[in-house]
């Protein structure tokens, strides 16, 4: 059966102390909201509502920079979360597949959990994921009757038995999606907090004959961010499961707890990378490449048997061919560096294209911004780039050319040829010494008078 996804982020999370939508506060470098919807998106769901209300539009554009194939409905005001399901009415009318309500705010969900809430969906009309809480608090109770799912029961609206259970209500809810809006007609609002609880399905459910249940998940899949600390607790719990995972999958770490990984990181088995490096959003790294201590990468491709850093910032758009090194206080940005390549010591490669088995030497630097455009650097292959190179861009240098140490090249350098561009060098015979014996003489004469 086909599956659509309603994901509620209309609240605004007071006590994030925020400017921002709470579900665009990022982990591992994308938002909460995009969590949730790769969490989703697992299913292959054929239709995917975004409830938003708080920063209706940042929340629609960072949803649409994720995956354009969402709908974007408005909650105006945030009357509970039935009310916010019922917003994504109209969008799903006429769908004939299961629908899952899944909360923006709660990043951990795992494709697996979805799948098994589905299977139980088979089964029952209504699944409910539950988990057992360390500390119940606030959670909406689950009342059972057996394996059966008798009702949700609010904390405000709880009896102090019913406090007592340590079964728990993660959020996340499933249920044919006319069966779901069917239920949500008979909510009302009559309770503790006078909102519309989409809990309160469950006991409708019931009365009308059907079936519920719940799937048990860890505690951990559900946390929900709420605060700073919550954000700051849920980005550690991130990467420790992304540390163990890269470890698990072949790569080698000598200080895994110093390393730091975004969402979409991926790194290949046999690559080592030392302590104290950083991947920002959207990095691959392949097989059997090394990253050296204190790294930034982001946006960026490293084929294998490269060698990055220490200290090399990787920048967007750096695509590394196999067996390229980058050494230590090296930036490149949006720039094909092609196989053997090395680009070692102090340098600033940007906007520019490197050959096969080039090498650029300390100190060289694209020179890609004129103030208003940035314009490309051409290498050719096997080009010796003496130490402190100006590349003036656009410029080319032909394959097989070099330029000579402190060069400036403004105009293309043709296949095979040297370029030297810089002041010829002169030597004044004994100047140096009797500008020495000036200079100590004034020195002296001036403690002196003093
Ligand atoms: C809800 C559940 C509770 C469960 C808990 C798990 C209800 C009535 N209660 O309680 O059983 O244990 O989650 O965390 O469902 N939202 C909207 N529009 C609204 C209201 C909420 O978009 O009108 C969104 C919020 O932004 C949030 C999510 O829905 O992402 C949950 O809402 P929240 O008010 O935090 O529910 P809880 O009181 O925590
Ligand atoms: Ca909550």
């Amino acid at each position: 059966m086909t599956v659509a996804l309603i994901i509620l982020a209309a609240g605004k999370g007071t006590r994030m102390q925020s400017d921002l939508p709470k579900v665009l506060h990022k982990i591992a470098g994308a938002p909460l909201l995009v969590h949730a919807m790769k969490a989703g998106a697992s299913l292959e769901p054929e239709k995917t509502v975004i409830v938003a209300g708080h920063g209706a539009e940042l929340v629609e554009a960072s949803a649409r920079d994720w995956s354009n194939d969402v709908d974007v409905v408005l909650q105006t005001e945030q009357l509970g979360t039935a009310h916010a399901v019922l917003q994504a009415g109209d969008a799903l009318s006429g769908f004939d597949g299961n629908a899952i309500v899944l909360y923006g705010d709660t990043p951990f969900i795992q494709p697996e959990t979805l799948d098994a809430m589905l299977a139980a969906r088979a089964e029952h009309d209504v699944v409910v994921l539950g988990f057992d809480a360390a500390d119940p608090g606030r959670y909406g109770r689950l009342v059972m009757d057996g394996e059966a799912l008798d009702a949700i029961v609010e904390f405000k609206d709880a009896t102090d038995a019913e406090r007592a259970i340590t079964l728990c209500n993660s959020g996340v809810i499933c249920a044919k999606s006319d069966v779901l809006f069917d239920l949500i007609d008979g909510v009302s609002n009559e309770n503790a907090s006078g909102e519309y609880y989409l809990t309160d399905i469950i006991s409708i459910a019931r009365t009308k004959g059907l079936s519920a249940t719940v799937v048990r998940c860890d505690e951990a899949e559900t946390m929900g961010i709420n605060s700073r600390p919550e954000l700051a607790v849920a980005e550690v719990a991130f990467q420790t499961r992304a540390r163990a995972d890269a470890l698990e999958n072949g790569v080698t770490m000598h200080a895994p707890d110093t390393v730091y990984f975004s969402h979409d990181t991926y790194i290949g088995a046999d690559t080592v990378i030392e302590p104290n490096v950083v991947f920002a959003a959207g990095v691959t790294v392949e097989n059997n490449a090394t990253i050296r201590a204190f790294s930034h990468l982001e946006g960026c491709h490293v084929s294998r048997e490269s060698v990055v850093g220490p200290y090399a910032r990787l920048r967007p758009g750096a695509e590394l061919s196999e067996g390229v090194k980058i050494g230590n206080f090296v930036e490149v940005k949006n720039a094909t560096i092609d196989a053997g390549a090395k680009i070692n010591h102090l340098s600033y490669i940007g906007d520019a294209q490197i050959g096969e088995k080039s090498n650029i030497g300390a100190g060289t630097i694209t020179c890609n911004y004129d103030g208003v455009f940035k314009h490309r650097t051409t290498i050719g292959k096997n080009v010796f780039v003496g130490s402190n190179t100006m590349l003036v861009a656009p410029v080319t240098l032909g394959d097989d050319s070099m330029t000579a140490t402190g060069t400036i090249i403004t105009k293309d350098v043709p296949d095979g040829d040297l370029a030297v561009g810089r002041a010829r060098q002169e030597n004044k015979t004994g100047f140096a010494r009797k500008l020495f014996e000036k200079l100590k003489f004034k020195k002296a004469k001036a403690s002196k008078e003093s």
